[in-house]
């Protein structure tokens, strides 16, 4: 069946029916499109807070979706393809965040919301790209420390650290996104010569060489403000995040023109989800194979560094 075809009927379908769709700016564009959401991580939290619908369909990665459950404990989340995971999240287990407290006592635990349910229920407090400096300044004032736990993505506490000038002791070292993480100084410079006149936007789990190359770090939530709030005529931008934030500008602001850093800039988690999945899992709401489950103790406990992220951002 064409795509076309298959948006028109997840269309109809999704009107008949007491569902709302959040979708993250890195799924296929063909799911973008029939989102009733788009966003990154932090405005799909916000989103998922306030929805009144009974069934929340989640086009993103494991750990976006069991946040909104999260929120939503009475609500039916959906997520199109169970496997859809996302890697970096395996770098930290909640048994490792408690060996980080009994070595270092009195800090507080930052966690990124790209981590496991259980890995959060052990936290202080969460943060997404878009809030990270600000909540590691938040709650080490809170806390009076000058040094947070902080996990699992090495390269955003790397960078906590330097924008907030507190201490960002990582769990563990090596926590990375294999997407972002693949950009090197040889994709910069190279970008760099091929558009001069380029702003070059990356996103804050590249590392430290590739981000100091940069004209702008941000989260994609943060990349898509910027480029729409940019009024000179023939702006021009470089993307250093997974593509599917670039298709969505490419569709937005037809008069502005994107060049991708990197063909590496794909996460193939991510497109798990497919059109075809979202339209079965629309005339499947009760399947329970969808279903996103976080087993109620762990939710209680986590729903905590959630909201209180939320709260502080
Ligand atoms: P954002 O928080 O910027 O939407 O990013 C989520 C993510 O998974 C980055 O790789
Ligand atoms: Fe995870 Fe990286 Fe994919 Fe984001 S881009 S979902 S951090 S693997």
């Amino acid at each position: 069946m064409a795509v076309k075809q298959i948006q028109e009927e997840i269309l109809t379908l999704k009107k008949e029916q007491d569902v709302v769709i959040l979708a993250h700016y890195y799924q296929p564009i063909e799911i973008q499109e029939i989102a009733d959401h788009l966003g990154g991580s932090l405005g799909l939290s916000r989103l998922a807070n306030k929805t009144d619908k009974n069934y929340i369909i989640f086009a993103g990665v494991d750990f976006m979706a069991e946040t909104a459950s999260i929120l939503n404990q009475n609500k039916k989340v959906l997520i199109p393809n169970p496997e859809s995971c996302c890697p970096m999240a395996a770098y930290l287990t909640a048994d490792k965040v408690k060996e980080y407290r009994i070595n270092n006592p009195n800090l507080p635990v930052v966690v990124y919301i790209n981590s496991t349910a259980a890995v959060k229920a052990e936290s202080d407090i969460c943060c997404t790209s878009a809030n990270a400096v600000k909540i590691v300044k938040r709650i080490s004032s809170e806390f009076n420390t000058k040094a947070v736990l902080f996990g699992p993505d090495a390269n955003l506490a790397d960078y906590s650290e330097q924008k907030s000038g507190i201490k960002c002791i990582k769990m563990p070292e090596e926590g990375n996104c294999y997407v972002h993480s693949q950009l090197t100084i040889e994709d910069m410079e190279k970008i760099r010569i091929a558009h001069p006149k380029s702003q070059i936007l990356v996103h804050p789990e590249c590392i430290r060489e590739v981000r100091e190359l940069a004209d702008f770090i941000g989260s994609t939530g943060q990349m898509y403000n910027l480029v729409k709030n940019n009024t000179t005529l023939e702006s021009d931008f470089c993307i250093g995040t997974e593509r599917g934030l670039m298709e969505r500008m490419v569709q937005d602001f037809p008069n502005k023109n994107f060049h991708l850093i990197s063909e590496k800039l794909l996460c193939y988690n991510m497109k798990k989800n497919t059109i075809e999945l979202m339209r079965y899992v629309l005339d499947h709401l009760d399947d329970p194979m969808f279903e996103v489950k976080v087993p109620p103790e762990i939710a209680k406990k986590a729903l905590k560094p959630i909201e209180k992220m939320l709260e502080y951002s």
